[in-house]
């Protein structure tokens, strides 16, 4: 965390549910414009705002470090998790919060979006920028200063299906933030996934096997309730890799408990498998075991780092 620091980035406690009261709203249907449109407007009240203003005097932080976003929502384009369908302030709530946060004498320093997760196309990001420009317009006629805008994350990576990788994304937002804001802005990015999610491989080992409607199903010693958690919570299918190889056939992969929910795969073919076969099943670094249980008496799988360049840091 230092090292990352040090090149000058920050971590956000921006989802942290004191911050969040202020900037986030609950939202309705999002319009084409890429905001949301059509819920109840429901501000801040002066009592919740008061509340944050201690909370940052308690910590002592001062203002350089402390950068307040107004954080707004986005209309879902092609990702897995919609981020916007809880936070996020629609666009014509987004005056009102920022002059109640203004009378409160919080300093909004900008505006932060975040696509949703997975993010499957880099287009998606234009409609974001487009609504955010609009707001950044409105804002300086208004005598607002903005200076930072955060992107926040939505980088995917490939799970089961190729996607575009971080360049493409990177072109497309690099071109949209040239034309879209050529004043001299700071960009806040919030990448999660697209940064930790290949840095893990999980491997399983079969320790069941039956035939259930003539279909073979083989059971793992990790399931949903484990690192497979990511199905249940983030929609996220994983890839299955065999060690043995021969015909492929269509079977079930179930995780170990006694749950029926806990189902890792039914749509993968895979060869025949033995008890004691292994199972690769690669960009398990997010969104997996942080959210893993141990229910059932099955705990979560243990990590292992293997790089040498880890090593040599620690
Ligand atoms: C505020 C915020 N920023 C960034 C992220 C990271 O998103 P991703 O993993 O899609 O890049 C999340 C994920 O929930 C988030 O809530």
């Amino acid at each position: 965390m230092t090292k990352i620091h040090a090149t000058g980035s920050a971590f956000s406690y921006g989802r942290s549910y004191l911050i969040r009261l202020v900037f986030n709203i609950p939202t309705g249907e999002a319009d084409d414009n890429g905001t949301d449109a059509g819920a109840q407007a429901e501000c801040i009240s002066e009592k919740q705002l008061s509340t944050i203003v201690d909370f940052i005097n308690e910590y002592g932080i001062d203002e350089p470090k402390f950068l307040e976003f107004l954080g707004v929502a986005i209309k879902k384009r092609n990702c897995v998790i919609d981020l916007s369908s809880k936070f996020g302030a629609q666009e014509k709530d987004v005056f009102p919060l920022l002059y109640a946060a203004c009378s409160a004498g919080l300093n909004v320093r900008g505006v932060a979006f975040h696509v949703g997760s997975q993010c499957k196309t880099p287009d998606s990001y234009l409609p974001a920028l487009r609504a955010v420009r609009r707001i950044f317009d409105r804002a300086s006629s208004e005598s607002f200063t903005f200076d930072t805008l955060d992107i926040g994350g939505g980088l995917p990576i490939s799970y089961r299906s190729p996607l575009p990788g971080v360049s493409e994304f990177c072109d497309v937002l690099s071109q949209g933030l040239e034309k879209l804001f050529p004043e001299n802005l700071r960009i806040i990015a919030e990448p999660g996934r697209s940064i930790s999610g290949d840095a893990m491989t999980l491997v399983v080992r079969v320790i069941g096997r039956s035939l259930r409607k003539n279909i073979p199903w083989y059971y793992i010693d990790d399931g949903v309730y484990g690192a497979f958690s990511g199905r249940l919570f983030d929609k996220c299918d994983y890839r299955l890799i065999p060690e043995r190889s021969g015909p492929l056939t269509p079977c079930v992969v179930a995780g170990p408990s006694c749950d029926a929910t806990d189902i890792v795969s039914t749509d993968q073919m895979l060869p025949r498998l033995e008890i004691g076969d292994l199972l690769l099943v690669p960009g398990m670094g997010a969104y997996t075991s942080v959210s893993a249980t141990s229910f059932n008496g099955f705990p979560p799988p243990q990590i292992l780092v293997t790089s040498d360049q880890w090593d040599s840091e620690q």
